[in-house]
């Protein structure tokens, strides 16, 4: 990173009464103006990070630096970070006006210099002509809303969001992500996101740290952790991932051979820095559409039965066995779907150049 970090945790751990781990050493440094995401699932310590930098929740070691001064012990009201919480947590008797001047009647602000910033916050989130309604009457998209622009009021240096989208349903979502993005990109202001939603994640964000256990698996650009997962929780976690245990037969300087059962791969030296010398056992994954079938056999093809598949839309997915019982996942593109893939069928599974990588522990 050119400059310092705007955020940091450092060496961060967190166990909560009774001794359940929430954050386990975790070390993350988040730069100005990045929209980063927090991934993974359920009860992996997304909220207790967020909670951690917001200050609603002290570590049980390590620090929390912002600028590189240490915050560890500022109140939550004292940093200068705001927090959306995914419940929106919005005061039911106030009006839209109300709940985002709330912040500003607590800082004592003029009314005047107020009521100026609440018109703008509101315009901001698209609801200038809501700003005297009443909570209750919003729907949940407009909740939102009213949500994102009470924490956007102050001028946050950080926005902390948990879940933001998650109370949507699947189209209002997809376009909130849309607004989300463009708003982070017009205000410069840096976000930093937790979700379960690995698309979501993956659209929206310009890093995403996986989180597993309490512990950082991987941080990386959406497009890195989809080409590159570096563990298997990242390689099953990410998308959908053959994972597939295989033999090293030999290692060139353009890559490396392997055997999954009856399937040769070869595995570009880029993707298998990971890989163990020859003759070693490893992991190898193989995204679904980098494999694809044809009705009779060639070289370098094996032999598969199909056992189902699902229509996609855009793509079928072929589920396969190959001999030795090994299963796949198969993407194909509809026009092959003229095609007869029915289960029983016979066929012949390539892969296609330059695909798979070397995930190392087998
Ligand atoms: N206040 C708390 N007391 C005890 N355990 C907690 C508390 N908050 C969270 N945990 C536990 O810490 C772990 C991480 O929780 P959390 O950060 O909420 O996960 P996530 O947001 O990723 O679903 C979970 O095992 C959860 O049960
Ligand atoms: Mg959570």
């Amino acid at each position: 990173m050119a400059t310092d970090p705007l955020l940091r945790l450092d060496g961060v751990s967190k166990v909560f009464d009774g001794g359940t781990i929430g954050l386990d050493n975790v070390t993350l440094d988040i730069a100005h103006g990045e929209f980063v995401s927090l991934l993974g699932p359920s009860g992996c310590g997304k909220t207790t990070s967020l909670r951690v930098m917001a200050g609603f929740e002290s570590p049980t070691s390590g620090r929390v630096l912002l600028d590189g001064k240490d915050i560890t012990d500022l109140r939550p009201y004292d940093r200068p970070l705001n927090t959306v919480f995914q419940d929106y947590a919005l005061f039911p008797h106030m009006n839209v006006s109300e709940n985002v001047g709330f912040g500003l009647s607590l800082r004592k602000l003029p009314a005047a210099e107020a009521d100026k910033k609440v018109k703008e916050a509101l315009e901001l989130v698209g609801l200038s002509d809501k700003i005297r309604a009443r909570v209750s009457m919003l729907s949940g998209g407009q909740r939102q809303r009213v949500a994102l622009a009470r924490a956007l009021v102050c001028s946050p240096r950080v926005l902390l969001l948990d879940e933001p989208l998650s109370a949507l349903d699947a189209n209002l979502r997809e376009q909130m992500q849309i607004e989300l993005k463009r708003l982070q990109s017009r205000l410069g202001t840096t976000f930093i996101m937790v979700t379960h939603d690995q698309a979501e994640a993956l659209s929206i964000s310009d890093r995403i740290v996986v989180l597993s256990r309490g512990r950082i698996e991987q941080i990386a650009s959406p497009s890195e952790l989809y080409d590159a997962p570096t563990t298997r929780f990242v390689a099953d976690f990410i998308g959908s991932m053959n994972v597939l245990d295989a033999e090293v037969l030999e290692t060139t300087a353009e890559g490396v051979r392997v055997s999954a059962g009856p399937m040769i791969v070869d595995i570009p030296a880029e993707c298998a820095t990971a890989a163990p010398p020859r003759g070693a056992s490893t992991l190898i994954c193989i995204r679904p559409e980098e494999l694809t079938v044809q009705t009779f056999p060639s070289e370098h093809t094996v032999a598969a039965q199909i056992t189902s598949t699902v229509f996609y839309g855009p793509m079928l997915r072929l589920f396969v066995e190959i001999s030795g019982g090994q299963k796949l996942m198969i993407d194909i593109g509809r026009r092959r779907s003229t095609e007869t893939f029915d289960a029983g069928t016979t066929v012949y599974v390539r892969t296609i150049r330059g695909a798979g990588r070397v995930l190392g522990q087998a």
